[in-house]
């Protein structure tokens, strides 16, 4: 297929692209603009083999100049995390709902499929099960906000234009590529440093961990097998509280646990995510990695490819980390 992938350069995007080149052979063009959290370095090793648009989805004539020869547009492009919406809203606002509205109207333009990658997080928090495709949206952060609206307008552009969309909502991805302001890299890389392991709250909170590259494998199912207007889920197969979580990266890593540092909690903190993927599965999906296995992979590759996120320790981030978290990562 060739294959418009917005948000390409970031961490879950990056997979997708070098999945579907690999198992796929598709034609593949990357429009992203490169904030904080998209690098040319996620690509690195498929740069020559993809045609890459540096632009913002926000922007119609980026896209314009980005989808043209275009068989379907997969909408990866997001403000993504949830601490940084609640100090600054309005970047999250611009790029998931006015973003996804400039895509929608290409593909309308053009009559093009079009796959929006959304998060469980539309579904809010849950305390007992897991949320399927006809659960309520009740969102509770900026981030989910803007996402639960992006979805909705993906759903009326299906009613309203007969547009061919599809939606895929992952639960808690991790593995290589994430940027560290995420809870598995931040305190993967801060158990390296002997930096301080700062977990929220009583660290009770509950995610559904799901490998990257299933992420990828399930946005790729829902591309190609979808049904037009609908909503899939994609949980990982593991549920884990985060600090049981930062203590099997303590163990894997073999930091000291006196590292682990309870800090005030986030506001609006959600306790549970848990999605049924029932639906999914139907089209032939599994998640492949359990989560022990994949927290092994992922330690093991961030101890292996320190040119990756050393630069990003001692860049912007720093910056964040200290109006964030009130103190400094060691030099
Ligand atoms: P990320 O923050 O690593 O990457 C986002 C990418 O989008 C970056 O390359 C960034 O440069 C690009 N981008 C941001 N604003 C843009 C704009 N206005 N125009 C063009 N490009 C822009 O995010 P991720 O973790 O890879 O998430 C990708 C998608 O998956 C998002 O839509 C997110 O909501 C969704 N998702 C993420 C998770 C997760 O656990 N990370 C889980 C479920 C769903
Ligand atoms: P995060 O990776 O930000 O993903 P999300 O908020 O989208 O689930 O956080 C995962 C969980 O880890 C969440 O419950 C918040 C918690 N957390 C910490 O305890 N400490 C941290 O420094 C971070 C970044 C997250």
């Amino acid at each position: 297929m060739k294959l418009l992938v917005c948000g390409g350069a970031g961490f879950i995007g990056s997979t997708f692209v070098r999945v579907r080149l690999a198992e796929h052979g598709d034609e593949v063009t990357v429009l992203d603009k490169l904030t904080y959290a998209g690098r040319r370095e996620n690509l690195h090793d498929v740069i020559e083999q993809i045609r890459f648009v540096h632009g913002a989805i926000e922007d119609p004539v980026a896209v314009a100049d980005a989808v043209a020869g275009c068989q379907a547009i997969v909408n990866f492009a997001a403000e993504t995390h949830v601490d940084r919406s609640i100090s600054g809203p309005e970047a999250f606002i611009v790029t998931n709902m006015q973003g996804t509205h400039v895509l929608l109207e290409a593909a309308r333009e053009r009559g093009l499929r079009y796959v929006q990658v959304s998060t469980d997080e539309v579904y809010g928090s849950i305390e007992d099960g897991s949320f399927t495709e006809v659960s309520p949206l009740r969102p509770s952060s900026p981030y989910s906000a803007t996402k639960t609206g992006a979805d909705l307008l993906v759903a009326s552009y299906f009613h309203t234009y007969g547009l061919e969309t599809v939606i895929c909502r992952g639960s808690n991805n991790y593995g290589p590529y994430q940027h560290p302001e995420k809870l598995i890299p931040l305190m993967i890389l801060n158990a390296f440093a002997g930096d301080p392991l700062p977990v929220y709250g009583n660290g009770r909170n509950v995610r559904n961990w799901l490998y990257v590259e299933d992420f990828a494998r399930g946005i790729g199912q829902v591309l190609v097998h979808g049904a037009h207007g609908e909503a899939y889920n994609c949980g990982g197969p593991d549920e884990c509280e985060n600090i049981e979580v930062v203590k099997r990266i303590v163990a894997l890593t073999g930091a000291d646990e006196s590292l682990v540092e309870y800090v005030t909690d986030r506001p609006g903190h959600d306790r549970r995510y848990s999605l049924s993927s029932e639906k999914l599965r139907a089209l032939g999906w599994e998640a492949r990695v359990r989560f022990d296995e994949g927290l092994e992979r992922t330690v093991r590759w961030y101890r292996d490819n320190a040119w990756w996120w050393e630069p990003i320790r001692t860049g912007v981030y720093r910056d964040y980390y200290e109006r964030h978290y009130g103190r400094a990562l060691k030099a």
